[in-house]
């Protein structure tokens, strides 16, 4: 399965529910800090109820024993992708793992990956604030290999990086990138941009869109023009 997952980035359940009333199928959302933070653990048995498969996305980042308590409470929500930040450490995601398999209750426990660089970050970001001296690039395929080798599902990344990181990581590896636009967006906070389709010929297993989906004035249309992008309809 290659997802094409909604960002519902709303502040309430109220926004969620005048988004969601656009479609009529199951969709794969994912579930961000902002949202959580307002609604609380209730909104993923919503969700979950109303059919949607769900990307909890708290991108968790402390010492390896607070993560590890903290994925077991996530493994009670039964979502189907969580994440830490690789910039943790190995430690820290081995723990997550450990947490969430301890805690999953049900047979197959959520696919869990680790962001890389965040999309919003550039090459002197990288460099000059958070002191490293590799390229972002090399940071970025560095970080997928900790991931992998800590036993996790892959990584979040920008669509740009997936090659480096199918090659380091193997095929198997999921890559799933965010900063996706339409070609007419705008991208906002977002550096590390690719179209839905640019995204597919690179290779991720998985997209996440928010506002080029959310805050488009027809949300359906523009769900569609994503997904047949993402398809490959168009070629
Ligand atoms: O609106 P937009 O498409 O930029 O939203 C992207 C979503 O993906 C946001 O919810 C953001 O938190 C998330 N994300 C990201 N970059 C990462 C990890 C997650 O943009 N590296």
């Amino acid at each position: 399965m290659r997802p094409l997952i909604i960002a519902l980035d709303f502040e309430t359940k109220q926004k969620v529910d005048s988004f969601l009333d656009h479609f009529h199928e199951s969709l794969y959302v994912k579930v961000g800090m902002e949202l959580y933070y307002q609604e609380g653990p209730k909104i993923i048995d919503y969700l979950k109820e109303k059919g949607h498969q769900i990307f909890l996305d708290l991108k968790l980042h402390d010492i390896p024993n607070t993560v590890k308590q903290a994925m077991k409470r996530v493994a009670n929500l039964e979502v189907d992708m969580v994440n830490v930040h690789a910039l943790g450490g190995s430690r820290m995601m081995e723990a997550a793992l450990e947490g969430l398999e301890s805690g999953a209750s049900r047979q197959q426990r959520p696919t869990i990956i680790a962001v890389t660089q965040l999309t919003s970050s550039d090459e002197q970001m990288v460099q000059k604030e958070q002191m490293i001296s590799l390229s972002l690039e090399n940071s970025v395929r560095n970080l997928a290999r900790l991931a992998k080798q800590s036993g996790l599902d892959g990584v979040v990344c920008s669509a740009h990086e997936v090659g480096i990181i199918t090659d380091v990581c193997g095929e198997s590896f999921q890559t799933i990138t965010p900063g996706i636009r339409l070609a007419d967006d705008q991208n906002g906070d977002q550096v590390r941009v690719a179209t839905p389709q640019l995204a597919r010929k690179l290779g991720a297993t998985g997209i996440v869109v928010g506002r080029s989906i959310t805050r488009a004035k027809d949300p359906y249309r523009a769900y569609q023009q994503v997904k047949s992008e993402w398809e490959g309809v168009y070629e």
